[in-house]
């Protein structure tokens, strides 16, 4: 990659119990193997304002009304995206961030049932000229996603939601798959986890040598 360019920003999603925690060292070694700085960050959090309106959002006893949680996750993004995300990427330092804007549309628009509309407006305002180069979607049954959330010890505000909030978050997240095919790959999280790999690896793989070859095509 020639020195004066933008960093990429690769997203990480999926609902709950699909296995991101675990593939993230995955990809984040993947990335890296190609010789690129690479940051890894998530949402909510990312940066000392980020992670106190974290632990507001999943850890305490406000019952936070869907457009209130909205607001929140992306006031949290707002401070992310100015003061991490885009200097960061400006400098030609990769991002790998563990769930973006993607999440609100999953969670706020299905979940919440806000409403693509509605997020769509947040998202314009607070970062409508940046958008993730990747997103890796896991995607699970629930039945497969429910087994790995029992070994869970601790469940925080969102997780105690029932059925069919999640069954609407996974369908939301789908409808992203449809509605941006060349951003965001839907890979298959049933499977056992070296499969999960590889299909992950494969999708990266993909996007690096065409970045590659675009960086080339550059100089
Ligand atoms: P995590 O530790 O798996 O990233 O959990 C973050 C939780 O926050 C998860 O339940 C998804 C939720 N979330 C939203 O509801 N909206 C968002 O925009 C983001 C980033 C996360």
């Amino acid at each position: 990659m020639m020195a004066d360019e933008r960093g990429r920003f690769i997203t990480l999603e999926g609902a709950e119990g699909v296995g991101k925690t675990s593939l993230l060292p995955f990809v984040r070694e993947l990335i890296e193997s190609s010789g690129v700085e690479l940051m890894c960050t998530r949402e909510p959090g990312g940066t000392p304002l980020g992670e106190d309106l974290r632990e507001v959002l999943l850890n305490s006893d406000h019952a936070i009304v869907g457009k209130a949680e909205a607001l929140l996750m992306f006031a949290a993004r707002a401070q992310h995206v100015e003061t991490v995300i885009e200097p960061a990427l400006a400098e030609g330092v990769w991002v790998l961030c563990d769930r973006f804007t993607d999440a609100s549309f999953a969670y706020q628009g299905g979940g919440r049932e806000l409403g693509v509309a509605q997020v769509a407006v947040l998202e314009q305002w607070v970062h409508g000229y940046l958008q993730p180069d990747l997103t890796l979607l896991l995607d699970a049954s629930r039945e497969a996603s429910l087994a790995r959330m029992r070994r869970r010890r601790e469940v925080d505000r969102i997780e105690r939601e029932d059925e069919l909030f999640f069954g609407r978050v996974r369908q939301a997240y789908r409808q992203r798959a449809v509605d941006y095919p060349d951003r965001v790959k839907l890979i298959d999280a049933n499977p056992a986890f070296e499969q999960v790999c590889e299909s992950a690896a494969a999708v990266l793989t993909d996007a690096l040598g065409d970045w590659e070859a675009q960086s080339v095509l550059r100089q």
